[in-house]
């Protein structure tokens, strides 16, 4: 696809190619071209650069954004998106008072959601998450990571990765897809948990990996959920089968579980809610990226990760919406990108930063995705007229997304 955007009032997030990720301060700055062009070709991106020396007499498409800016789409590095159903009586069942944990206690949560998955098929399945990834698509969402975790069995995990696999096939945006048979114990393991990481490491894994259907491997590091010494064999199984670690760590209890991430060099910690100083000091110097997920910290009314300790400390961090039917039901990144702002004391360089290149690492798409970088896909959103950037996040829950482009295609 070719398009000539032009008279573009702010072109946001400009990169020299290259760039991975940003930590610490860099993350307060947002490169941007005033009164700019940009060109795609083949769906990339192929050159931009100030209004004065737009190409004339283009041949191919031409899109007038007076008023408008544009900015590489969302990159959302965490996400549940593939799932069965609705959790909207435990929503309820928490404004009458029950936590989040009492519910799971009870038979609900994860559980719950893998029931539901099993009454249904690898089609109606699809057809579900379809309208789900259109509808994120639409909000901005231009590349996801969609994690299994709902099957707990290994056909259950095995027709969620398949969907995951279909999506990929069928949508324009790139899709990783992740391996998180250790979210929750299955009903039939419940008071055996190491047969069930007997089986997860001997027999899912394997099988996940030989019919190359998940990227990553991901596990619930939590009290009541896997240890620091499950989360390590799980990881290190995956590792043995290629499968590069991911994990849920410090949602609602510090237990140790991003030392572990860091040893086994995930590629990202996420959640982090509670974290404590020698967390932050575990992550300093490595390679992993930590993710927030204020969604579910907004969803769950739990606390927020502290990014202003993290940033300030010269950490990365990055945002994603953890899409899923429990903790954070909405995909909408624009909402994300809003709360982290108001509630994490984030500014909208940070958050746009977090939003984009560093969640593009977050799943490993930092050569694809993420900035506005000659050569990077052309999955791009186009504002509506607005005064500045910094207005996408102040006005929170308004809708500022004219169009969205993915491969320079008009979605
Ligand atoms: O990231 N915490 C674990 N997993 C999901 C929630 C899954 C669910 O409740 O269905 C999360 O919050
Ligand atoms: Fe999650």
């Amino acid at each position: 696809m070719n398009v000539l955007f032009k008279n573009i009032k702010s072109l946001i997030q400009v990169r020299e190619a290259g760039v991975k990720y940003l930590s610490g301060e860099e993350m307060s700055v947002l490169p941007t071209i005033e009164d700019a062009y940009l060109v795609v070709e083949d769906g990339k991106i192929d050159s931009f650069g100030k209004m004065e020396s737009c190409p004339e007499d283009y041949k191919g498409d031409v899109v007038d954004a007076t008023g408008k800016m544009i900015l590489p789409a969302w990159c959302d590095s965490h996400t549940h998106l593939v799932y069965a159903g609705h959790r909207e009586g435990e929503f309820i069942d928490r404004i009458n008072g029950l936590s989040y944990e009492e519910i799971a206690q009870r038979g609900g949560g994860i559980v719950n959601s893998a029931l539901r998955l099993a009454d249904t098929s690898e089609e109606d399945l699809y057809q579900q998450s379809k309208v789900r990834l259109e509808q994120v698509i639409k909000m901005g969402t231009g590349s996801i990571e969609i994690k299994s975790g709902y099957g707990l069995t290994l056909e259950g995990e095995l027709k969620m990765l398949r969907v995951i696999k279909r999506l990929e096939e069928e949508f324009l945006i790139p899709i990783k897809a992740t391996f998180l048979g250790a979210h929750a114990l299955p009903v039939n393991y419940k008071n055996d948990k190491a047969g069930y990481v007997k089986m997860l490491i001997e027999v899912m894994v394997p099988a996940v990996a030989k019919q190359g259907v998940a990227e990553y491997i991901d596990v619930f590091c939590e009290e009541g959920y896997f240890s620091t010494d499950d989360t390590a064999a799980i990881l290190e199984a995956g590792l043995q089968y290629g499968l590069g670690p991911k994990i849920h760590v410090n949602q609602f209890n510090a237990i140790g579980g991003v030392k572990v991430g860091v040893d086994y060099n995930a590629r990202s910690v996420d959640h982090l809610e509670e974290m404590r100083q020698e967390d932050i000091q575990v992550l300093k110097g490595g390679q992993t990226m930590p993710v927030a997920l204020p969604g579910c910290s907004h969803f769950l009314s739990i606390p927020y990760t502290p990014a202003r300790q993290m940033i300030d400390a010269g950490l990365p961090l990055a945002l994603a919406s953890d899409y899923n039917p429990g903790s954070a039901p909405s995909g909408n990144m624009n909402f994300i990108v809003s709360t982290a702002c108001v509630k994490m004391k984030m500014t909208p360089e940070e958050a746009i930063n977090a939003a984009t290149i560093n969640g593009a690492y977050a799943m490993g798409l930092e050569e694809e995705v993420g900035s506005v970088t000659i050569g990077k896909r052309a999955n791009l959103i186009l504002t509506s007229k607005i005064p500045s950037y910094g207005f996408l996040p102040y006005s929170f829950g308004e809708n500022h997304i004219d169009k969205v482009f993915i491969n320079g295609i008009e979605q």
